[in-house]
C-alpha cells in the first residue's frame, strides 16, 4: 500500500480565504527561555509559507515540553516561537493566551491577510493529552480546515493531532509531514535492497520492536552505542563497568539466533573507546574483548566504523537510529561522527531517524546533513512508525 493512500495534501484541500488550522511540532530545545535549534520551526515554514500565499487565515497550533499541572509552566509558552516564526516568515505572529475559549476567538476574528495566529501551549490544558472529546471540539470550532504537519507527534492520540482532526470534513497533511510518511513508509513497505539498518542508544529494551520489525526487512543489521554492549556481552565478553542490561541477555542472544536464522548478518563494533568515567578527559582504543578493569565502553573504535562503512558501500537503502557513543562529549564522538561521515558518502537511500542521531548529524561537519536522503524530525514517531505500527495522527487523516 502506498503509504500516503487517502490522505489529501494541502496542495489538494480547499484554503483559499479559509480558517485553517494547522498542527506543527515547535517542541523545540529552550535555554533559559532561548530556542536553542529552531529546525523544527523552520521545517513547518514550507507548509505555513503555502497557506499564506494562498490566501488562508492560518491558526497554528503546537505543544512545548510537558507541563505539569498545578506548576508554574510558564517558561513553557509558546511566545518564544512566535517570536522566531514572526522573524522567519516575516509576518506578524499574535499569541493569544490561550488556545480555547474568547480570547484566541477574537484574535483569529480579527485576523487581517497576512497574519498568523499561534496558539498557546495546547498542553497547558490536561485534556489535550487525554484526547478529551469537548476540548477537540472547542479547538475544531476554530477552524474550517485542518492539515497536521507535526510528524513528530503522530504517534501520540491527542486532541489535536487525533480528536479534532476527525472533526474536519477537510483534512490532510503538510508537506513536512507528506515528506516524512513517504520516505519512512518507503523503509516498511518497499525498500531498496540491500537494506542495512543501523542501531544505536542506550538500551536494547528502547529498540526491540523495531529490532523485530527490521529483522523482516534488512539484508544487514548493524548495532554499536551502549545498546551493543548488551550484545557482546551475550556473545560471552566481558564489558567489566559498562552499560550492560543484564536482563535483556537472553533477549540479545534470540535476536542474534533469529536473525541467524534469517541469513541476516548482524554486525557488532570490533573494537571499543573506553574510559574509567563518562566525564573522562579522552578514552582509549581496545578489541572488544580487553576492556581493561574498571573501564566502561563509551564509543565504537576506528575499526567498527570501518566495517560499518564497508556495509554502506553497496546498500541502496540504510536507516540510521540512536548514536555509537557518548557522541555529545568530544573524546567520545568520533564513532557517531564517523558513522554520519560514511552514511554522506554512501549512494543509497539514507533515512536518520529522529532524536539524537538527527542531532549528530546536524553537528558531524559541513555537508553532511545535506548528503542524507532523508532526516526525521521524529524520535518516537520515526521508529513507531518503521515498527511497522498504524499511528493515530496519520490514520486519522484518510479519507
Ligand atoms: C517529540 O519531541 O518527540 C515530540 O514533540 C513529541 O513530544 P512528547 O514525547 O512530549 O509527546
Amino acid at each position: 500500500m502506498n503509504p500516503l493512500e487517502g490522505i489529501r495534501s494541502i496542495r489538494e484541500l480547499p484554503i483559499e480565504n479559509k480558517k485553517l488550522f494547522v498542527r506543527v511540532d515547535f517542541n523545540v530545545p529552550l535555554d533559559n527561555g532561548k530556542i536553542t535549534d529552531d529546525s523544527r520551526i523552520r521545517e513547518a515554514l514550507p507548509t505555513l509559507k503555502h497557506a499564506l500565499e494562498r490566501g488562508a487565515r492560518l491558526i497554528v497550533a503546537s505543544h512545548l515540553g510537558r507541563p505539569k499541572p498545578g506548576k508554574d509552566n510558564r517558561k513553557l509558552s509558546m511566545v518564544p516561537c512566535g517570536l522566531r516564526l514572526a522573524e522567519l516568515l516575516a509576518t506578524e505572529v499574535i499569541v493569544p493566551e490561550d488556545c480555547v475559549g474568547d480570547g484566541p476567538k477574537k484574535v483569529i476574528l480579527d485576523l487581517r491577510p497576512g497574519q498568523v495566529c499561534l496558539l498557546e501551549n495546547l498542553r497547558f490544558h490536561p485534556e489535550e493529552e487525554k484526547n478529551d472529546e469537548a476540548f477537540s471540539k472547542q479547538l475544531a470550532e476554530h477552524a474550517e480546515v485542518y492539515v497536521d504537519d507535526a510528524f513528530g507527534c503522530v504517534h501520540r492520540a491527542h486532541a489535536s493531532v487525533h480528536g479534532m482532526a476527525k472533526l474536519f470534513h477537510d483534512r490532510g497533511c503538510g508537506f513536512l509531514l507528506e515528506k516524512e510518511i513517504a520516505a519512512l513508509g518507503k523503509l516498511v513497505t518497499a525498500p531498496d535492497r540491500p537494506y542495512v539498518a543501523v542501531l544505536g542508544g542506550a538500551k536494547v529494551s528502547d529498540k526491540i520492536a523495531v529490532v523485530d520489525s527490521l529483522l523482516l526487512q534488512v539484508t544487514t543489521l548493524i548495532i554499536g552505542g551502549a545498546m551493543a554492549n548488551t550484545f557482546l556481552a551475550a556473545q560471552g565478553h566481558d564489558m567489566k563497568k559498562s552499560l550492560v542490561e543484564t536482563d535483556k541477555l537472553p533477549l540479545a542472544r534470540s535476536i542474534l539466533e533469529k536473525a541467524l536464522a534469517k541469513g541476516i548478518h548482524v554486525a557488532l563494533p570490533l573494537d571499543l573507546v573506553v574510559a574509567a568515567a563518562l566525564d573522562a578527559a579522552e578514552g582509549t582504543i581496545v578489541e572488544v574483548n580487553a576492556v581493561p578493569d574498571g573501564q566502561m565502553a563509551l564509543d565504537i573504535g576506528p575499526k567498527s566504523v570501518a566495517d560499518f562503512a564497508k556495509r554502506f558501500a553497496d546498500a541502496k537503502t540504510v536507516f540510521w537510529n540512536g548514536p555509537m557513543g557518548l557522541f555529545e562529549k568530544a573524546p567520545f564522538s568520533a564513532g557517531t561522527f564517523g558513522v554520519a561521515r560514511a552514511l554522506a558518502a554512501s549512494k543509497a537511500f539514507t533515512v536518520v531517524g529522529g532524536g539524537d542521531s538527527a542531532a549528530a548529524v546536524n553537528i558531524a561537519g559541513e555537508g553532511i546533513a545535506k548528503a542524507m536522503g532523508h532526516i526525521s524530525t521524529g524520535g518516537g514517531a520515526s521508529l513507531e512508525l518503521i515498527e511497522g505500527k498504524k499511528l493515530p495522527g496519520i490514520e486519522v487523516l484518510r479519507a
